[in-house]
């Protein structure tokens, strides 16, 4: 088939990239010129792994394109995928200006029956917005879908090419038989395809983030009743996690959920249930506790060095808002920063990839190290913000030829309490004794 996937971010190159993977010629269109010069040239703009690896053999191969030209990208088109940034408005509500204004366009040159369909997140009801901008000036069929995504960051290339489910929001038989004919590779081990109306699949995508945020909130709150109960949270996740109904992922306690996408459509599901006269109460309580989640642990290193921080130097493992990202949006260590700092601590960061983004934040506000050994030369304590792979058996040896005090306050419970306390160490986690 011909695809044309609008929007070069996140979603639209791995979402071209694996269309391409099965066989699909796809054109990627995108307005920013310098971007597009990278990519035709092979260089990819996104962090994910294994993505650079199926992106090159799909340009090499002649199945991945890039154009600035919308008129160029969507020619021959079957279908056209728009995956373009919705960022939250002023009030916090999806700012649909360009998928609107892509969507104008779009009625002014379609020369051939097409499905439009929106990858991004967008609030209920805006596929009717998308129909009627493209049926302004449209003269040709076309149909209108939306087939929400659920790709993690991390794991987009799997969780593109092995979906849960693929979510199909459409009132035409002729659009739902084309996606269908699209999506058959993805499922073929019998996951299913859901077929719905689009008010549904655009819902549906903010019920399953509200949903995953809401049962890590949750167990942050149990989380925080262990504390105070002398329970063990990994023993009660376990305990509940066995049971199917509730199921053993997203029950990891820590210090809250950032990155671009749960913050973002908790507040805006909020919003939207405001705006139809509904008050959503446990989001307003998910968003209260996830806020106080990030900053969780200063309190803690705060009493630990008898209520001041003035001057105390602080190691700081992990900036990114989860581990195989370079994305520090919402991320809790950015907060955690901001906290230790304004409490007068001295702090030096390492991170695998998200160095240089928080760089550009924070400047010269904290120090940035080589590697993570550096970044405990002479710390008073190490605080742990991101489980990356590479801090969860580090070198204890050398830790300790650097550290001026054997302290660490877990946020991601990446070590086991006993072990630290063998090894000599002052050890907080969330949720499990010290
Ligand atoms: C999330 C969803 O998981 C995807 O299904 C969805 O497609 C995507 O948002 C999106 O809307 O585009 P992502 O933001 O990449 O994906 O990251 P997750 O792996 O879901 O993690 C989100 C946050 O929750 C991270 O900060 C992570 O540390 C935290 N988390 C996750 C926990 O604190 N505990 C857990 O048990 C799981």
């Amino acid at each position: 088939m011909r695809i044309a996937v609008v929007g070069t971010g996140y979603v639209g190159l791995v979402t071209g990239t694996c269309f391409a993977e099965t066989g699909n010629t796809v054109t990627c269109v995108d307005i920013d010129k310098a971007k597009v010069e990278k990519l035709q040239g092979g260089t990819i703009t996104i962090y994910e792994p294994g993505l650079d690896h199926l992106f090159l053999r799909n340009l090499k191969e002649n199945r991945l394109h890039f154009t600035t030209s919308l008129a160029e990208g969507i020619k021959g088109a079957q279908i056209i995928f728009l995956a373009l940034p919705t960022p939250p408005g002023e009030d916090g509500s999806a700012d649909l200006s360009y998928v609107l204004g892509v969507s104008k366009e779009l009625g002014k040159i379609l020369d051939a029956y097409a499905v439009i369909v929106d990858k991004s997140t967008v609030p209920v009801g805006t596929a009717d917005k998308v129909r009627a901008a493209i049926a302004a000036n449209a003269k040709v069929e076309f149909d209108v879908v939306s087939n929400p995504e659920f790709l993690r960051e991390g794991v987009a290339v799997d969780d593109f090419m092995k979906p849960d489910r693929v979510v199909i929001g459409s009132s035409s038989e002729r659009a739902n038989a084309l996606m269908q004919q699209l999506y058959a590779p993805f499922v073929r081990q019998g996951n299913p395809i859901i077929y719905m109306d689009e008010r549904s699949a655009e819902l549906t995508k903010y019920a399953a983030n509200a949903f995953l945020a809401t049962k890590i909130t949750f167990m942050n709150e149990i989380a925080r009743m262990c504390e105070r109960l002398d329970a063990d949270v990994d023993m009660v996740r376990k305990g509940i996690g066995g049971d199917e109904r509730i199921g053993k992922r997203f029950l990891f306690p820590g210090i809250g959920y950032g990155g671009s996408c749960f913050p973002k459509d908790v507040q805006a599901l909020s919003r939207s249930a405001d705006e139809v006269g509904y008050e959503f109460k446990i989001l307003r309580s998910v968003m209260d506790v996830n806020q106080e989640q990030k900053t969780y642990l200063v309190p803690k290193v705060k009493r630990f060095f008898g209520g001041s921080l003035r001057g105390k130097k602080i190691a700081l493992w992990g900036l990114s808002f989860k581990p195989n990202t370079d994305d520090i949006r919402e991320a809790p260590a950015l907060y955690i920063i901001d906290a230790l700092l304004a409490e007068g601590a001295v702090v030096t960061a390492f991170d695998p990839e998200a160095m240089p983004g928080v760089k550009r934040m924070v400047g010269d506000k904290i120090t940035f190290a080589e590697n993570q050994y550096d970044a405990l030369e002479g710390a008073e304590a190490l605080v742990i913000a991101t489980e990356w792979g590479a801090f969860r058996t580090p070198d204890f040896d050398l830790m300790e030829t650097k550290l001026a005090q054997k302290v660490i306050f877990d946020g991601r419970n990446v070590f086991e309490g006993p072990l630290m306390a063998s090894l000599g160490y002052y050890y907080e986690s969330i949720g499990r004794r010290p």
